[in-house]
């Protein structure tokens, strides 16, 4: 394979991979780990893990509660990650909620959204495309059996992108929440979702962008994207499980009965009746993930020091190899062929072999992808499979990683076709 032009400099890869201790451990006894797997979760760098040390070792507290030392650092704490994450999309961090990820993102848009719009969404229709992830399916499935409403499903075009035309002729007056992907986490498509949310706007539609793999590769300006709500997972953004971010406009989140109920939501609790805070804290009860949020705020920090045109260049570099590498075999078909949009992920079926034992083959000789539905069955379903292999990558993917991947993928389907 020859080399890319816009694939990082190796010595400054190397140095870039050394701050992941994790890339450094051996799989299998000696094999090293080629960790392809990054659309599922992301490895963590030093600067998130040390982050998230020092805050136990040395201002852990409640947040928004105690009146001492400890407790007003947390909080400093915790509120600059919010301040972080609202530079990070150029939004107001009044704007931006502090979730699990971007499953309880969208589970607390339908439900709070859903209890806002009430009885008049019974006549209503809610659009989604057929890209989505389940996190971006049951929950309106859900608020449509709830509420008498109804799913439309925006169809794509043979390159994995969803079709304007369609989303034009679906979006009308009768929809009330419009809520598409951003980057397809089975395709790796980038699709068109500033168009979606103008027409969602023309017909006075809520619109909802699921970032969840997007933000890592794309700089995402909220405003310019024109949408009420954003909602990603610090963890496949080099951060930490069990944080993510719901960013929604003021005005909308302003109109929003809570989500959930309990401390520090609350502004006073009566026998009679409770008041609210405002946003972001009306959103965010119980004790929260503080960990979680600086350890997210030291990865925005530590991907905002780096070159991102150059990461991305490097990103798109591999992800061409990649293809390349899947493509070389004649019964390996690439879902949604060659897409110029193609951003990090790559999948692909092999006539008459079953992804899990290309995912298994593969684990043997160190290279970790990604086998399954992905979490996309009526997508897959669509493109007629039922299981597709995964591999994604990162800034810490190297040349070497795609060269490892060729090479066992050859292997692997040698040995599958004996
Ligand atoms: C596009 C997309 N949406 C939603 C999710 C759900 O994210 P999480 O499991 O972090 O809540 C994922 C995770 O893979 C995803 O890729």
């Amino acid at each position: 394979m020859s080399s890319v032009a816009t694939i990082m400099d190796a010595q400054r890869h190397a140095s870039l991979r050394a701050e992941f201790p994790i890339l450094s451990r051996m799989v299998h006894g000696s094999k090293p780990l080629v960790y392809l797997d990054s659309a599922a979760t992301s490895q963590k760098p030093d600067a998130v893990l040390d982050a998230m040390m020092n805050f136990y070792r040395t201002s852990n507290a409640n947040v928004h509660r105690g009146g001492h030392v400890l407790g007003t650092e947390a909080t400093e704490r915790y509120e600059h990650a919010r301040a972080t994450v609202a530079g990070f999309l150029r939004c107001d961090a009044s704007e931006v909620v502090f979730t699990r990820g971007t499953t309880e993102s969208l589970n607390l848009i339908a439900s709070s959204l859903g209890q806002l719009l009430g009885s008049s969404l019974a006549n209503k229709s809610i659009v989604v495309s057929e890209l989505e992830h389940h996190a971006n399916i049951v929950p309106w499935q859900l608020l449509c059996e709830r509420t008498g409403a109804t799913l439309r499903v925006i169809t794509i075009d043979d390159h994995g992108v969803l079709s304007l035309e369609h989303a034009e002729q679906l979006i009308d007056e009768t929809t009330a929440i419009v809520s598409v992907v951003h980057v397809s986490n089975t395709l790796g498509t980038t699709q068109p979702v500033r168009e979606v949310c103008a027409h969602a706007r023309n017909v006075g539609a809520y619109s909802i962008v699921d970032a969840a793999q997007s933000v890592v590769h794309h700089a995402i300006d909220m405003r310019d994207l024109g949408c009420d709500f954003l909602v990603w997972s610090g963890h496949k953004l080099y951060g930490p499980t069990g944080i993510g971010v719901m960013c929604g406009r003021a005005e909308v989140l302003e109109k929003m009965p809570p989500y959930q109920g309990g401390g520090a939501m609350i502004d006073d609790v009566q026998w009679e009746r409770s008041t609210y805070q405002l946003p972001p804290l009306r959103f965010e009860a119980g004790t929260p993930n503080m960990e979680g949020a600086v350890g997210l705020a030291a990865a925005i920090t530590w991907l905002q020091g780096l070159d991102r045109e150059q990461l991305a260049a490097h990103e798109h570099a591999l992800t061409k190899r990649l293809e390349q590498a899947i493509a070389a075999h004649p019964s390996a078909r690439l879902l949604a062929g060659t897409s110029a949009s193609r951003t990090g992920i790559v999948s692909f079926v092999v006539d008459g072999v079953h992804a899990q034992d290309i995912g298994v083959l593969l684990d043997e000789q160190g290279v970790a992808i990604r086998t399954g539905h992905h979490c996309t069955m009526p997508l897959l379903r669509r493109l007629g499979a039922s299981s597709a292999a995964r591999v994604s990558v990162a800034a810490y993917t190297s040349e070497a990683d795609v060269v490892a991947f060729e090479q066992s993928l050859a292997k692997a389907l040698r040995i599958l076709a004996a």
